[in-house]
């Protein structure tokens, strides 16, 4: 048959990262790709006790479709997880979503036309690119320093695509252990940037799924706090700290947003899993999320400190990195002349261990050959050991 499909298909992410993360879990694989959360630290026990629970009250229903914003005791309760983080809100400025990536994905389709520009970090989230390309954005990238992204490239940027007569709709950043570069924003940029927004009129995307994965007691307010025009958009995930698998997500944002993202919802899926909703709420109430916003930090402080121990003993003096102090991913710079793609597919095939090249994190593919990600969250402290000392030896070996 002749194949009719869409012109996004082109621009559709997927391949690469889908191909890196059918690498998890096989087990003769070193695998630093995922990025994903270790099992090894789930509340396995109190959620299937959660889990029982759920059944014996309420079976009728867990098995129900919830409304499209979301459960309003769920809602209550991050309400609730917010204002001890220093947010102010209510269940109108909430909607659940499937996961932040369909905040990011929905956040698009009720914001972006074809063309419009929209401020990524660089190197920033592949999903969050990936989302706005779908979209046809017009997406550029913003440097990246040890504390967030340059002020200075930002205005600059910003002016330079105002002169063109086509204002930035939004930025979107991730400021607690970004993805890829393990960067946190400083409180000082944190305001400067909200006052740019302010200048120039765009909105902030405030994606926070890392501020909970923060290793040394070091949390800093949120941009949302110092919000005074609505033009924070405040996305939450308990897929990095608690458990991804509920697919469970929310969206804090003033109420006319709400009100588009929750008409953009229907189209694409009626509804978050009541059941996911259902078991947060719950493990809320008894006190469980914030328990394991707790637990989860020694644990991957101690993968994140064995990883930092690994790339010095083993990594060549040619490499450099940024040690992250929360998140879950060290972000590499590789000796000059060596190409991460290639580098990848001798160290499958020859040393069996996996990451994921810098290619998939920038706007343009180009500017990423020289970088790689490593991510330390679902691999135990010997075999990060064992899979940083064969890729350093790869990188030392590599003809050239
Ligand atoms: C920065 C960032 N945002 C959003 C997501 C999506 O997470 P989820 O859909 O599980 O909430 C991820 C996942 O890797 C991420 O790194």
């Amino acid at each position: 048959m002749k194949e009719y499909y869409a012109e996004r298909v082109g621009t559709m992410a997927g391949g690469e990262l889908g191909d890196l993360m059918r690498l998890v879990g096989r087990d003769d694989i070193i695998s630093f790709a995922g990025g994903i959360p270790s099992p090894d630290i789930f509340p396995l026990e109190e959620l299937k006790e959660i889990i029982r629970e759920l059944l014996a009250d309420e079976p009728r229903q867990v098995f129900q479709y919830s409304s499209t914003e979301g459960r309003i005791d769920l809602k209550d309760y991050i309400v609730e997880f917010l204002s001890r983080r220093g947010v102010k809100t209510s269940r109108e400025e909430l909607i659940i979503t499937s996961g932040s990536q369909q905040a990011l994905d929905l956040i698009a389709k009720v914001l972006v036309d074809p063309g419009d520009p929209v401020l990524v970090e660089k190197p920033g989230y592949v999903g969050g690119i990936g989302a706005l390309k779908c979209y046809q954005a017009r997406v550029t990238g913003i440097d990246m320093e040890e504390d967030g992204i340059s002020i200075d490239c930002l205005e600059e940027t910003v002016k330079k695509i105002v002169s063109e007569g086509r204002p930035v709709k939004y930025i979107y950043l991730v400021p607690d252990y970004s993805n890829p570069s393990g960067a946190r924003l400083s409180a000082e940029k944190r305001r400067k940037i909200l006052d740019l927004a302010g200048k120039y009129n765009f909105y902030i995307l405030e994606d926070t799924p890392y501020s909970e994965l923060n290793y040394y007691e070091e949390r800093l307010d949120f941009i949302k706090e110092y919000d005074q025009e609505n033009r924070v958009i405040l996305l939450g995930s308990f897929s990095k700290f608690f458990v991804p698998g509920l697919r469970v997500a929310w969206v804090c944002a003033p109420r006319p947003f709400i009100d588009l993202l929750s008409r953009a919802k229907q189209d694409a899926d009626l509804a978050s899993s009541t059941i996911g909703q259902l078991v947060i709420t719950r493990a809320g109430e008894k006190g469980l999320v914030e328990t394991q916003a707790r637990r989860v930090q020694p644990f991957y402080r101690e993968r994140l400190e064995a990883m930092g121990t690994a790339l010095d003993k083993y990594f060549p003096a040619e490499t450099s990195w940024f040690t992250p102090r929360g998140g879950f991913f060290f972000w590499v710079k590789l000796p000059a002349g060596l190409n991460s793609k290639e580098l990848l597919a001798k160290t499958i095939a020859e040393e069996k261990v996996a990451f994921v090249p810098g290619t998939a994190f920038f706007a343009d593919p180009q500017d990423g050959y020289s970088y790689l990600r490593l991510s330390f969250s679902d691999i135990k402290p010997a075999m990060i050991e064992e899979g940083i000392k064969r890729l350093g030896q790869a990188i030392a070996g590599y003809p050239g």
